[in-house]
């Protein structure tokens, strides 16, 4: 909780500060590369830098934690935190880091804004970033304790045992432990952090959903290939090199699972919406009610551009198969082959079917269109906001927009 006295300081800053956030996070990540120039070639996921996407998702957590903070003092900001804190945790951030991030971001909000910050304002913002670093810091420690493993050590080599091609550009690589220990637990919908070192030297990190469910002996993550539509943007660098090279027999250095997105227990009704690569972590949830024979109504619906780029149709049509309350409804810009009824033709529209009963839990993955159209179809539909959940593959911007 901010003090009394920060209360109206940044209650009157905030204005300033939060039009200002864009420039305040660019200048923050440049003059942190320019002092530790490593941790962007080893720790930070450079496309995001290069695109913005990553200075954008922390102006808006940022302004979201500030005005939670003034406008909402008796709330705890930590909702907002949740999904920052499983992506830190699968990194393996540690505490000590939070002070050469809170020296670079307090320093660029002084650049910034010049003579407005006295040393007053000052004060009250480091009181700010210092209740978002520790709430951040608490909750890390807490996912790393529940994972078994001293703060930040969360890498593990694993082993490649199965590569199969998916779809047009989607592969899976099943992963083992190479001492032949057990995977480690996680609840269906958490993603896994890979590193792979690049032509250039450089470690990429990026994240995987692991798209089976936590009862099997290994681990699986299905990896989309991200070309380069038209030139004009360069290939995925990381998803491309395990396209190009991850093979059976090879070690990667693979983090354990984090991710904040979980069913909810008990037998309520689920819809699961996913477009394209997005189907990943559905698959982990499908597979894993099936072990379970789960009785719950699960309205499952995926969209893609053809059934020849639907990686993992038939296993998915297979999996509600064997649950016996699941229906699937699928959507293909161009289905490519006589339409059956449940097969349509065109953008996926939630507004064509029965949802059950009951208090429908749904749970969104998928492009930000996607989510966003099935988002507004759900909530006019009667669904209420806190039961809708959702996975982004990338830097979550839903905060700053
Ligand atoms: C929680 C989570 C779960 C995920 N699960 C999955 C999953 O199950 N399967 C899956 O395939 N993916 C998943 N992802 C996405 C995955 O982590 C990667 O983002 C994806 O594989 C692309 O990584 P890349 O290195 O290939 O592309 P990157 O090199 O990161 O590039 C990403 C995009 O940025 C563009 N770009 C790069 N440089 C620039 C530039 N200078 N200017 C403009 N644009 C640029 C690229 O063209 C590309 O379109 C998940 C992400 C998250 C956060
Ligand atoms: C109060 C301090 C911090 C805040 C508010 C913050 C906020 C964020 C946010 C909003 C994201 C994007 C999450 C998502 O939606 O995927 C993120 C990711 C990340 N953070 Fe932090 N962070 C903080 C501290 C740190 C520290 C100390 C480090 C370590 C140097 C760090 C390293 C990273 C990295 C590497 C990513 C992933 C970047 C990417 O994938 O592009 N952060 N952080």
């Amino acid at each position: 909780m901010l003090s009394t006295q920060s209360i109206p300081v940044v209650r009157a800053t905030l204005p300033a500060v939060g039009a200002s956030l864009s420039s305040i996070t660019e200048l923050f990540y440049r003059r942190m590369f320019e002092e530790r120039p490593e941790l962007l070639r080893t720790l930070f996921n450079r496309a995001n830098q290069a695109n913005g996407t990553q200075r954008e998702a922390l102006a808006g957590a940022v302004a979201a934690f500030a005005t939670t903070l003034v406008e909402r003092p008796g709330e705890r900001p930590d909702a907002i935190l949740g999904r920052i804190a499983h992506k830190h945790a699968s990194l393996g951030i540690t505490p000590d880091q939070y002070t050469l991030v809170g020296r670079h971001l307090l320093g660029a909000v002084g650049e910034i804004l010049g003579d407005a910050v006295t040393p007053e304002v000052a004060a009250a913002w480091d009181e700010v970033y210092w209740l978002m670093a520790n709430a951040l810091i608490a909750i890390e420690a807490r996912l790393y304790a529940e994972a078994g493993v001293e703060n930040g050590a969360v890498w593990y080599d694993m082993e490649i045992a199965e590569r199969t091609e998916e779809s047009v550009d989607a592969a899976s690589f099943e992963l083992r432990r190479p001492d032949g220990r057990p995977t480690e637990p996680f609840t269906p919908g958490q993603y896994v952090s890979v590193q792979v070192e690049l032509p250039d030297g450089a470690r990429q990190i990026r994240q995987y959903s692991l798209s089976t469910a936590p009862a099997r002996k290994t681990w699986r993550i299905t990896v989309k290939r991200e070309r380069s539509a038209d030139g004009r943007v360069p290939e995925g660098e990381v998803s491309s090199w395990l396209h190009a090279h991850a093979r059976p027999g090879d070690i990667v250095k693979v983090s354990l699972p984090f991710g904040d997105l979980a069913l909810p227990e008990g037998d309520s009704p689920l819809l699961l919406a996913s477009a394209g690569i997005g189907i990943t972590p559905m698959l982990s949830m499908l597979d894993h009610l099936a072990d379970a024979s789960s009785e719950r109504r699960v309205t499952v619906v995926h969209a893609d551009r053809s059934p020849a780029h639907h990686a993992h149709r038939l296993e998915l049509d297979d999996l509600v198969g064997r649950l016996p309350h699941a229906t699937l409804h699928l959507w293909y810009e161009s289905p490519q082959e006589p339409v059956m009824p449940h097969i349509h033709e065109g953008w996926a529209d939630v507004t064509r079917l029965t949802l059950p009963e009951g208090d429908v839990s749904a749970f969104l993955c998928g492009p930000p269109a996607f989510m966003r159209g099935v988002r507004s179809d759900l909530l006019t539909q009667g669904l209420s906001p806190k039961d809708i959940h959702y996975e982004v593959f990338g830097p979550d911007l839903w905060l700053s927009k």
